[in-house]
């Protein structure tokens, strides 16, 4: 349980807010590059600001405010030039620094007046990494935008999958330190789901949690994995300050206002040793949808879906009033003590937990991974045998709605079409 003040601290995501101020501390992924290869100009929300991505004409890419400060005109409907973003209505144009490059009327009118000099928009840092594009809005000088070593691996399908889920991004990331759920939430509501009546999975006898320099990781044993599978000695990882990461896949909550969030799924499929070497150009993304238009329901039939129907359950932002922990429910304390730490950190102008600052640090992080079977590798009929593996073949199990130009790419590269 949570007092009143301290939820709402925990909660609030907004610029001068202690914990949105902590959260300006890190990199956000906020969209895929090759949403910008689609179309060059994208409205973004994050941490409550309204704010425009754009990949110019060189293909920089620039984060600006929504607003372009002439006269308010909404440069979401802008265009990209050689240099920056150029607003619609009157033609000022701005680069990814912020500064305005262009002033049509006022550069012939008046040009001894330099008025473009006096002007600035609010502009963030934009960094690629792993296909996807991260902001980050804090104060100079930024750390580093970490390359996690899964961005690296060869001979892999990659997609990523976005989907708007309407609430705070607290709740969603409790459920990244949250083993027990999986047992009930995914496999026996999975059952229930498909009208079976049993068997249940095997219970959790065991959880432990632990912390690490980049998040936490918890730890299970249940009555079908002992202390020598790898979910004991070495777990899943809450990945700092807002991501999960499983070995095969990476989740991100990332804070679109104090009631709405972005998931950001980043996803890997290794292809049969058979298809090796492969080499994929562009990785997709795609939106899943998460209500049912038909029933007004959530969707339930994929495992994130699973996990959304729990955070937005919770409400708009979770009560934490209300609340009772029990003892699965510690890795939850953790995380919530080290955001409360990490506000204070910042405050008295510390770096919060797990910021790289130095440049070769934060090349190929290695993560702990308790789930990937790298190795040599499978043939795809290793993998059809294999229970897990042959369902991630007939379906992307994570996310509804995976579009069929995605599918048959993944089809194209792991040599099943
Ligand atoms: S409002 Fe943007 S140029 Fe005038
Ligand atoms: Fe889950």
């Amino acid at each position: 349980m949570l007092g009143k003040a301290k939820n709402t601290l925990l909660t609030q995501t907004g610029k001068g807010t202690p914990m949105g101020e902590t959260l300006r501390r890190y990199w956000h992924p906020i969209a895929a590059a090759d949403q910008l290869a689609r179309d060059p100009v994208r409205p973004v929300r994050i941490l409550g600001e309204d704010l425009v991505l754009y990949k110019d004409l060189r293909g920089v890419y620039g984060l600006v405010d929504k607003h372009c400060p002439h006269r308010r005109a909404d440069l979401s409907y802008g265009f990209v030039e050689e240099c920056g973003l150029r607003c619609n209505y009157h033609g000022w144009q701005f680069d990814e620094t912020g500064a305005c490059v262009s002033q049509p009327y006022e550069d012939v009118a008046r040009p001894e007046a330099r008025f473009r000099e006096k002007v600035k928009i609010t502009a963030y840092p934009v960094e690629e990494r792993g296909g996807l594009l991260w902001a980050y809005l804090g104060p100079s000088p930024a750390p580093q935008c970490p390359d996690w070593e899964a961005f690296n691996w060869t001979n892999g399908f990659r997609q990523i999958v976005f989907s708007h889920v309407p609430c705070n991004w607290v709740q969603a990331q409790e459920n990244s330190i949250d083993p027990v759920h999986f047992e009930w939430m995914h496999a026996n509501w999975s059952t229930r789901l498909k009208g079976a009546l049993g068997p249940y999975a095997p219970s959790h006898l065991k959880v432990h949690f632990e912390e690490f320099e980049f998040g936490f990781v918890y730890k299970r044993i249940t009555q079908a994995q002992g202390e020598d599978h790898p979910m004991w000695t070495i777990g899943r990882v809450c990945l700092w300050p807002n991501g999960f990461y499983l070995g095969d896949h990476f989740e991100w909550r990332v804070p679109i206002d104090d009631e709405n969030m972005l998931s950001v799924v980043w996803a890997y499929n290794r292809v049969p040793v058979e298809r090796e070497p492969y080499e994929q150009s562009v990785i997709p993304s795609w939106e899943s949808p998460i209500k049912d238009p038909q029933t007004g329901r959530w969707i339930s039939s994929h495992i994130i879906n699973q996990d959304i129907i729990a955070w937005v359950g919770q409400g708009a932002i979770a009560d934490r009033t209300k609340e009772h922990l029990g003892a699965s429910d510690r890795g939850i304390s953790m995380i919530r003590k080290q955001l409360f730490d990490d506000v204070e950190a910042v405050q008295r102008g510390e770096d919060p937990k797990g910021l790289i600052r130095d440049p070769a640090r934060s090349k190929n992080v290695v993560l702990p991974n308790g789930s990937l079977k790298l190795g040599k590798g499978l043939t795809l009929q290793n993998m059809k045998d294999d229970p897990l593996l042959s369902r991630s073949l007939k379906d992307f199990i994570f996310n509804y709605g995976q579009p069929p130009e995605v599918r048959r790419a993944f089809e194209e590269a792991m040599g099943l079409s």
